[in-house]
């Protein structure tokens, strides 16, 4: 069984994506298998068959322990861990059953990267997990968004240590977008005050991103990109593991 964490800042469309690619694989024939691990979500589009606010939920946190919303989030990973044996359990279950499992995260991508707790789940499947990280097409208006949003990504492979694709999101808001970064493009930021020393030394990084890290455009909306998608996640599974 192929599992793939859909990770990515809040509203950058992981919820929907879980549902719509899902869909697209089990129309392509696989089985496939949902999990929910955002436990502050109300509403899923999808019918997960693990899911975390059986065990915890945010609301339910923010009213026993009359604690505020930030409270709660971070609370609630650190008790999703307690119940890393039943998540341990699914998978093993699903493992003979199912072709992908596609994991639905929490709403905040510091939740997943800040906290050990988090970090953990995801190890618990490590080796047969990768990683779809999301960029949404709503955040990109600058060639300084997009190169943040290229660093973070790797500083996001970097932390989970899993192979990980990077995803522009909701594609059909914005199909011209330009997804490649010059050297002149990037320089030219440096005229904006970013310190130049700065800049050359993320440049040598972007750069080697660039001619490695394929950025892949998707809208679950339409459906494009899913081919692309599913492709690469393919070719991550059959060579082992680099995904660029
Ligand atoms: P949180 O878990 O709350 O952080 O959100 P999320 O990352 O799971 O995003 P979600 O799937 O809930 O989508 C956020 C909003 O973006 C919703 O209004 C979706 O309908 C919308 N959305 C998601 N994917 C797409 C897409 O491909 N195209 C367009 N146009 N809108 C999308």
């Amino acid at each position: 069984m192929r599992t793939i964490f859909v990770l990515g800042p809040a509203g950058s469309g992981k919820t929907t994506l879980t549902h719509k690619f899902g869909k697209y694989l089990e129309e392509a024939g696989f089985k496939v298998t949902y999990i929910n691990l955002d436990a502050a979500v109300e509403h899923l589009s999808y019918e997960p068959d693990f899911d975390i606010r059986n065990y915890v939920t945010v609301t339910k946190l923010m009213s026993e322990h009359e604690i505020g919303p930030n409270t709660a989030l971070i609370k609630s990973v650190e008790i999703m861990a307690k119940y890393k044996e039943e998540l341990v359990k699914f998978f093993s279950n699903a493992e003979l059953i199912y072709d992908y499992a596609i994991v639905d995260t929490p709403g905040q991508l510091e939740l997943v990267l800040f906290h050990e707790s988090a970090v953990e789940i995801i190890k618990t499947v490590k080796g047969r997990a990768c990683g779809i990280f999301l960029i949404p097409t709503d955040l990109l208006k600058t060639i300084r968004d997009l190169a943040f949003l290229k660093l973070l990504a790797l500083a996001v492979r970097y932390r989970l240590d899993i192979p990980l694709v990077t995803v522009l999101s909701k594609a059909d808001l914005a199909r011209e977008m330009k997804l490649e970064i010059t050297e002149e493009d990037f320089y030219s930021l440096a005229l904006d005050g970013v310190e130049m020393d700065l800049t050359t030394e993320l440049w040598s990084v972007l750069r080697k991103l660039e001619k490695r890290q394929r950025i892949i455009k998707v809208s679950s909306v339409t459906g494009e990109g899913f081919d692309d998608l599913h492709t690469i996640l393919y070719e991550i599974y059959c060579t082992c593991g680099d995904l660029t």
